[in-house]
């Protein structure tokens, strides 16, 4: 018995470590049928009721097998809609600078039950994606197109006097670079063209924290001001003056580059 499942099973380790080289040199390989592709549905987006719907009914199976249920129901035609996202929906012309579409399962209900979510965005010349920082995700970001600089600092190491170290690359022609979860990072666009990346996350719910917005924000004026070792010329004028200037945007322009590339700042 033994020996006779060993033997098929070596017969069968054989034939397949003999099928696979040709399978990859073969030219005249059999190619997989395209039909049921063809036949395949477009993507319908969800409307917003849509979305909240499939998010409690995924909430309340429990089981993979009754997510599956709720995900492709018997009379579906065989649709993969939801688990499925369009970014963008204007071929030909991208979204204009500064703007980033994030699929999480705030818009892809079908993520509920995994560790993924992604993101695909536009940044114009000399744009800059304020630092921030994911709460809970890892992000791997790669340039499709244009050239970005990402750059991230260093967890803090317990010690409290210094720059906390920055690392940093040049991202192009499909380079991709990991930012750590919550770490504080952000990418530079230093060209006068547009630049075009495609991020993933290890959560289907990865968040934004803006470090700026976040820091002066609602933090009583002491508590900011003996966090920043009460420096003199930070007075309570001089911090409602900084609130009032910190972009909020995803996307802002760095002058220097600006001024370089001819965009007009003002
Ligand atoms: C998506 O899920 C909802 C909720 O189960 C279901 O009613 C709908 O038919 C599904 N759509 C597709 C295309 O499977
Ligand atoms: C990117 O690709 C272009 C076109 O092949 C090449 O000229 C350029 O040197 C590449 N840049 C980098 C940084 O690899």
């Amino acid at each position: 018995m033994n020996a006779l499942l060993s033997g098929a099973l070596m017969a069968f380790l054989a034939a397949t470590s003999m099928a696979s080289p040709l399978a990859t040199t073969s030219t005249t390989s059999v190619k997989p049928t395209l039909t049921a592709a063809a036949g395949a549905p477009t993507f319908t987006p969800l409307t917003p009721a849509e979305i909240k719907n499939l998010q409690t009914e995924l909430i309340l199976a429990a089981s993979y097998k009754d997510k599956e249920q709720v995900l492709f129901p018997p009379n579906n035609g065989g649709s993969a809609n939801n688990v499925s996202f369009q970014f963008v929906n204007s071929p030909g012309t991208p979204p204009q600078d500064g703007s980033v579409i994030v699929g999480s399962v705030d818009s892809i209900p079908g993520l509920i039950g995994t560790h993924v979510a992604a993101a695909i965005g536009f940044i114009g010349p000399c744009g800059l994606n304020v630092p921030h920082l994911h709460p809970r995700g890892n992000e791997f970001l790669t340039v499709v197109s244009g050239t970005l600089i990402g750059a991230f600092l260093l967890e803090e190491d317990g010690q409290f006097a210094g720059d906390v170290p920055q690392v940093a690359m040049t991202l192009t022609n499909f380079t991709g670079m990991l930012f750590p979860q919550g770490h504080i990072h952000w990418q530079f666009n230093p060209t006068c063209e547009q630049a075009v990346f495609a991020a993933a996350f290890d959560s289907n719910d990865e968040g934004r924290f803006q470090v700026a917005q976040t820091f002066f924000s609602s933090m009583p004026d002491n508590v900011l001001t003996s966090s920043l070792g009460n420096p003199t010329f930070l007075g309570p004028a001089q911090l409602d003056q900084l609130r009032g200037i910190i972009p909020d945007a995803f996307v802002v322009l760095v002058d220097s580059c600006a001024q370089t590339c001819g965009i007009k700042t003002a």
